[in-house]
């Protein structure tokens, strides 16, 4: 499902950030990391990463692939709403949607809160996220259906005005020998405005914050899919 995120882009933008930025940093943290499809490029690329995420299933096969690569990357199993760690970190990263996860305005704030707290001098927090226009017009109240051979997806979405919180429900029928095995998933994702959540960096403490398109330093559009923060501990 994650095939079209562009992660090796992702690598690359994210040196593209440092360098613009002139800093060089080193230990990094990737919350809400999955299974390490962000972490480990970024390990082979020579940062020094811990990955964490809140789902153990997810922890389990990040760490299948890094052992399988021969690369010894910590694995932390945490929520995020209660992030912690045993010393502060240049950067933090939370790509594809990993605050779309965190559905109330109080937990994004605290979340942000904490994350203020951990980085150090100069420490940049880094993230993507689906943007309002994208959960609300495109995926929101939308029917959608993706078959290949070994997988194959129907995936309905309602979206709540009251709230702004997408509600996804999928069905995969995956290929298991001669039959195919059916998974069921509901997941929550809440759609921010733009300039809630710079509001909430500011909240917390960050004073240089620029918001960008996917892959570019150019302004954000109402109708990107995605639009990228970049905040500065200064
Ligand atoms: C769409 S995946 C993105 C994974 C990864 N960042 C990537 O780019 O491949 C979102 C991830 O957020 C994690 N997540 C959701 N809520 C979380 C929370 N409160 N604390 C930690 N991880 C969380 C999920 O378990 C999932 O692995």
């Amino acid at each position: 499902m994650m095939e079209d995120y562009g992660y090796e882009r992702w690598v690359e933008y994210i040196a593209s950030v440092f360098k613009r930025l002139g800093v060089h940093p080193t230990s990094m943290v990737d919350i809400a990391c999955g299974t390490g499809n962000m972490t480990i490029p970024l390990v082979k690329s020579g940062y020094e990463m811990i990955g964490i995420d809140s789902s153990e299933d997810m922890l389990y096969v990040a760490k299948e692939k890094a052992f399988s690569m021969g690369l010894s990357i910590p694995f932390i199993h945490q929520d995020i709403r209660n992030l912690s760690l045993h010393r502060p970190v240049d950067a933090i990263i939370c790509m594809c949607d990993g605050f779309n996860y965190i559905l109330s305005d109080q937990d994004l704030l605290s979340v942000f809160s904490k994350i203020y707290a951990l980085l150090n001098d100069k420490g940049i927090l880094l993230f993507d996220i689906s943007s309002y226009y994208k959960l609300r017009n495109i995926l929101g109240n939308n029917l959608m259906a993706d078959a290949s051979e070994d997988i194959s997806l129907i995936w309905f979405n309602t979206f709540d005005d009251k709230d702004d919180i997408c509600r996804m429900d999928l069905t995969f029928f995956v290929k298991k020998e001669s039959a195919y095995k059916r998974f069921d998933e509901t997941h929550y994702q809440r759609a921010y405005r733009l300039n809630d959540i710079k509001n909430f960096l500011l909240e917390v403490g960050f004073t240089k914050i620029e918001v960008f398109s996917p892959f570019t330093f150019e302004s954000p559009k109402v109708k990107d899919n995605r639009w990228v923060f970049i905040a500065q501990k200064l």
